[in-house]
Formats: C-alpha cells, structure tokens, sequence
C-alpha cells in the first residue's frame, strides 16, 4: 500500500508559526512521525508540502493508479479551494483530512471545509498525531 502525505501552506512554518495555536512540534516532527507510522503499519509513504495551490492539484492527480491512499492538510486552502475538492473527487483515492488546530472552535471563515466534502473522515485538534492517526486508519482499512 502507498499513502501521500500533502500540507499546504505554512505547514513548513510549524513550531515557528503561532505555537499557542499550533504547538511546538516542526515540520522536521510531522515528517519524522509519518515516516515512523509507515513504518510501524508497513505501508509505503510519500510526504510534500507546498505553498502552492496547483500545485497540491498536481500532486493528487499525479497519486492516480500510484497511491491508495491520501492523508491531506489543505491548510489554508481547506476553506477556499474548490480546485483541490474537484481534485479529490476527480481520483476518487480514500482521503482522510487532517488538522493540527481544532478549526471547529476557531474564526468563522474556518467552518467550512471544502476538502472534507471529498474525505472519509477529517480528524483536527490533535497536534501532529492526526497524521499518524489517519495513517493508520487508511492503512487498517486496506487491509
Ligand atoms: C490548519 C488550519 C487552517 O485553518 C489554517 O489555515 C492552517 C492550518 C491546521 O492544521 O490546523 O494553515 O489546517
């Protein structure tokens, strides 16, 4: 089984970027978890992240016949981009939504999430752990 690992914007800022929100946890961590739960569940696994919104629409349609599975951080994007929504629903690749914050108890403009409307599930609040979360929840699924 292989899983694609996407963060959108600023994830690469985590530890820096607003600690009280996000925690202290780097993107050195985040990646350093996600290649442990791979390991730890035998699954194969690929983890980007980019700034850029095309760019996140690449990398799902590139996992087409490539990936069985999609762990996305949209970031950002989360609550804008119709392109990445259209993306997901496009491949049809189980996706689970991940979110180091818990939006749910943040500004309006964050209640809406157009990437979830393409995902089994979307797990927030829980720090850099939500990624090994919905690895395993993929993983165990596949099996
Ligand atoms: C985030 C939540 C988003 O609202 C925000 O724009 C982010 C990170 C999270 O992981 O909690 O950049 O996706």
């Amino acid at each position: 089984m292989k899983i694609l690992v996407l963060n959108g914007p600023n994830i690469n800022m985590l530890g820096i970027r607003e600690p009280g929100i996000y925690g202290g946890d780097n993107y050195r961590d985040l990646v350093r978890l996600v290649k442990q739960t791979a390991e730890e569940m035998g699954v194969e696994i690929d983890c980007l992240q980019t700034n850029y919104e095309g760019k996140l629409v690449d990398w799902i349609q590139r996992a087409y016949g490539r990936c069985d599975g999609i762990v996305i951080n949209p970031a950002a994007y989360t609550h804008t981009s119709i392109a990445i929504l259209d993306a997901l629903k496009a491949v049809g690749i189980p996706a689970v939504e991940v979110h180091i914050s818990d939006v749910s108890k943040r500004e309006p403009f964050r209640q809406i999430s157009y990437a979830s409307m393409a995902c089994e599930k979307t797990i927030m609040g829980k720090g850099i752990q939500g990624y090994a979360e919905a690895i395993r929840y993929l993983a165990e699924k596949y099996r």
